[in-house]
């Protein structure tokens, strides 16, 4: 499904140049659950907003389901990011004072999906990720950190992405809180099949994953298979 192949990103402010990816190759299968791991100010985030097609590389190829992401125009980039990408920030960009329900059923309205079928799917959603239902119409600001992380775990996948992508989403709970939404996305590898890509610093979350890659300095030092956690 993805394939990087010499990635390299280059930032450039004023007259300073900083390469924050350096020749980074390694490729995903469908269906995987990945995590990446690193120090801070790696590249891990730069790599995500890569993968996601948020942002573009200097140099190499990003192949996503075979096809060449530099070739294709804003409109299919955006229809990509749509209809098979579910992502999920750390900053959790939920709009505050709206309901929980609403936040989850805003990705629908871009994808045109209207009337009952639109509530329906935010709400199953929802309750994939544990949520209890008494929280589905307050307000996002009224919830606590972990069940504001599973509204943004409900928005990520209300499309049915194939892909789920996924910046430290367990970065600001306590390591309980982190264990429940960190059991949402191995159901969601597990049992519908999705492949997750995860950023953590937290070795107890990696080890959830098929296979964990470590980045230092902007390039990939090791690429290894965990003897998974149930
Ligand atoms: N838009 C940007 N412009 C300039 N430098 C950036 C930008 N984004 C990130 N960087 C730099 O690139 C490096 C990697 O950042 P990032 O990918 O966010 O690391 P991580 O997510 O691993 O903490 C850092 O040194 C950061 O300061
Ligand atoms: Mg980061």
């Amino acid at each position: 499904m993805i394939e990087i192949k010499n990635i390299t990103k280059t930032y450039k402010t004023g007259d300073v140049e900083f390469k924050a990816l350096n020749n980074v190759s390694f490729s995903i299968a469908d269906g995987e659950f990945v995590a990446i791991m690193g120090p801070s100010g790696s590249g891990k985030s730069t790599l995500m907003h890569i993968l996601g097609a948020l942002d573009s590389p200097t140099d190499g190829t990003y192949l996503l389901d075979d096809k060449d992401v530099s070739t294709l125009s804003d409109d299919e980039l955006a229809d990509i990011r749509r209809d098979k990408i579910g992502f999920v920030f750390q900053s959790f960009n939920l709009l505050p004072r709206t309901t929980v329900l609403r936040n989850v059923m805003l990705p629908l309205v871009y994808a045109g999906i209207h009337g009952p079928l639109r509530e329906k799917r935010a709400k199953n959603a929802l309750i994939s990720t544990g949520l209890d239902e008494a929280h589905f119409h307050h307000l996002s600001n009224q919830l606590s950190g972990g069940q504001i992380q599973r509204v943004a775990i409900a928005r990520a996948l209300v499309n049915n992405p194939s892909l789920i992508l996924a910046d430290e989403p367990t970065g600001n709970l306590d390591s309980k809180t982190g264990e429940i939404v960190i059991g949402t996305f191995q159901k969601l590898n597990k049992e519908l099949g999705r492949t997750v890509i995860l950023i953590t610093h937290e070795q107890e979350i990696a080890e959830h994953a098929d296979r964990i890659l470590f980045i230092k300095d902007g390039e990939l030092t090791e690429n290894k298979t965990t003897h998974k956690k149930e």
